[in-house]
C-alpha cells in the first residue's frame, strides 16, 4: 500500500543519538539515505533533567547544510517563549515547545507564523490534547510524544498510538503530525498508520551499525502502512 497522503511520510533522524564528536558526518550519512529533516532535541535541565544544546548549534548546522535540509528544533525548555528570536536568527526551520513549559502556546504560535517559521506544539503522554485542539488554526506542527521526553532510546509508550490518531483527527489538513520516541521498524507502521506524518527516530537510526540503512528500513515500513488519502 503506498501512501497517497498530502502530507508525505518523513523519518527524522534525531542528532541526540548521534556522536557529537562527528556530528556533521553522522548527518550527512543519513542525508545521503534520503534524509531531508533533522530533529535537533534541545534540553534545558529544568523541563527535563538533561542538558543538550542551544541555538547556537542549529546555527552552526544552517551554515555547514545551507538549505539541503530542514531544521526540525524540539524544545523540551520552560518558557520557550524568551527562546523565540534567538532560534529564527539561527535559522531554525521548525520550532516545536510544550504545551506543558509555557501558558504563552498560542502568542509563540503567532510570532512564529509572523517570522515564516513552522510553529509546533507538542504534548507529554500523560498531558491531553486540548492544547492542541484549542491551536489547531495556527499550527504548523502538532507533536504527540510517544515517550516521556528526555532522554534516547526508550519504549514507545502503547497508549500513545491511538493518542496519534486523536491528535491527526483534531487537527487541520496540512498540519504535520509527528511522533517521537520509541520509533524503530516495529512501531513506525503502528504509529503511520494512525495518521502520523513525521516520525522521529533517534536511537533505532544512529544506534545502527549502518544508520543510513536503518534511516530506510523505517521509512519503507512506514510508508508501507500509512493510510491511503
Ligand atoms: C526524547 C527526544 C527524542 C529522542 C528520541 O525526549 O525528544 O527526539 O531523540 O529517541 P529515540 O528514537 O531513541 O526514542
Ligand atoms: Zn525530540
Amino acid at each position: 500500500m503506498t501512501s497517497t497522503s498530502a502530507t508525505p511520510i518523513e523519518i527524522l533522524p534525531s542528532i541526540l543519538s548521534a556522536d557529537f564528536t562527528r556530528l556533521g558526518s553522522a548527518i550527512e550519512e543519513v542525508v545521503a539515505a534520503g534524509a531531508r529533516v533533522i530533529h535537533c532535541d534541545v534540553m534545558d535541565g529544568q523541563f527535563v533533567p538533561p542538558i543538550t544544546f542551544g541555538a547556537q548549534m542549529v546555527a552552526n548546522l544552517r551554515d555547514r547544510f545551507g538549505d539541503t535540509v530542514d531544521l526540525d528544533v524540539h524544545l523540551m525548555i520552560d518558557a520557550p517563549e524568551r527562546q523565540v528570536s534567538d532560534f529564527v536568527k539561527a535559522g531554525a526551520s521548525g520550532f516545536t515547545f510544550h504545551a506543558e513549559a509555557t501558558p504563552h502556546a498560542h502568542r509563540i504560535l503567532q510570532q512564529l507564523k509572523e517570522a515564516g517559521v513552522r510553529g509546533g506544539l507538542a504534548v507529554c503522554p500523560g498531558t491531553p490534547i486540548g492544547a492542541i485542539e484549542e491551536c489547531v488554526d495556527d499550527l504548523g506542527l502538532a507533536l504527540c510524544m510517544t515517550v516521556n521526553p528526555g532522554w534516547g532510546g526508550q519504549k514507545l509508550i502503547p497508549h500513545t498510538i491511538a493518542k496519534t490518531g486523536r491528535i491527526a483527527a483534531a487537527v487541520k489538513a496540512g498540519t504535520i503530525v509527528q511522533v517521537d520516541g520509541g520509533v524503530d521498524v516495529h512501531t513506525a507502521p503502528l504509529v503511520a498508520a494512525q495518521g502520523a506524518h513525521w516520525l522521529v527516530a533517534g536511537s533505532a537510526v544512529f544506534g545502527a551499525a549502518d544508520p543510513g540503512a536503518a534511516f530506510q528500513a523505517i521509512e519503507q515500513a512506514a510508508r508501507d502502512a500509512a493510510p491511503v488519502a
